[in-house]
């Protein structure tokens, strides 16, 4: 199965793609966290996204597709979940190109809607573990001791993009540039809005659903 997910910054795209890549043993390919991975491994690529992600800006079109089509290439056969890419029309109609040359077909699009108002404070409350990438909420997804992660008892640390001002831009850029893409898609019926405002186990509920719903009238081995 290939899915791909979107939302703004804070609609809950990590939350669920590794809940989704565990229950339908996909691999989750999240374009922030490779970029973040690159940073923190000071490579050439983490350098130069550094300023980019730091002012809530798009990291250019030609650098996020040569990473991501790579990673689809080598992604298992049992499938993927992207989360974060494309987020440009041009990213969407490059990753169309790169999929139809490996003979690949995106089966879903799902689009996680929040309102505007509860992004700052999702996205302010997050505490992410900087080995195993666990996500939590110190409001609504609390770890058993706080701010220490349930699975390897790593601290766990904010984001360095979390800040109010840089918060702002990202959901600037992603009305501006990322919500036009999603009519693209919608342009081949491919797409299924899930109202994201709910907690964070109802819009599990409501994929699994839909994604079970795809998986009995396709012969997927899951
Ligand atoms: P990226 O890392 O993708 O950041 P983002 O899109 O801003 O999204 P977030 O990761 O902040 O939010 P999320 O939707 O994953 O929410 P989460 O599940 O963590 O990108 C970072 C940067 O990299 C970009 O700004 C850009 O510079 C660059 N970049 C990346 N991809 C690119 C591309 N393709 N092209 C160009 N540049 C690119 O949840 C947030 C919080 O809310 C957590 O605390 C969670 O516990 C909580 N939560 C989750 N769901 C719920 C719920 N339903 N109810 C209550 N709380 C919830
Ligand atoms: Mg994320």
């Amino acid at each position: 199965m290939r899915i791909i997910l979107l939302g703004a910054p804070g609609a809950g795209k990590g939350t669920q793609c590794k809940r989704i890549a565990a229950q339908y043993g996909l691999q989750h390919l999240s374009s922030g966290d490779i970029l973040r991975a690159e940073r923190a491994a000071c490579t050439e690529l983490g350098t130069k996204a550094q300023s980019y992600m730091d002012s809530g800006e798009l990291v250019p079109d030609e650098v996020m597709v040569e990473i991501m089509t790579d990673a689809i290439k080598k992604a298992p056969i049992a499938g993927f979940i992207l989360d974060g890419f494309p987020r440009t029309i041009n990213q969407a109609v490059e990753l169309d190109r790169a999929l139809t040359e490996n003979q690949l077909e995106i089966d879903t699009v799902l689009n996680l809607n929040i309102d505007d108002h509860l992004v700052a404070t999702r996205i302010t409350g997050r505490r992410s573990c900087p080995r195993c990438g666990a996500v939590y909420n110190i409001e609504n997804l609390k770890p058993k001791v706080d701010g220490i992660c349930d699975k390897d008892g790593t601290e766990l640390i904010q984001r360095s993009d979390d800040k109010p001002e840089v918060v702002a831009n990202r959901l600037k850029t992603y009305h501006q540039q990322t919500e036009p893409m999603v009519d693209y898609y919608r342009n081949n019926s491919m797409v299924y809005d899930i109202d994201s405002n709910k907690n964070a186990d109802k819009v599990s509920a409501i994929i699994f659903e839909k994604l079970d719903a795809l998986v009995k009238t396709q012969s997927y081995k899951i």
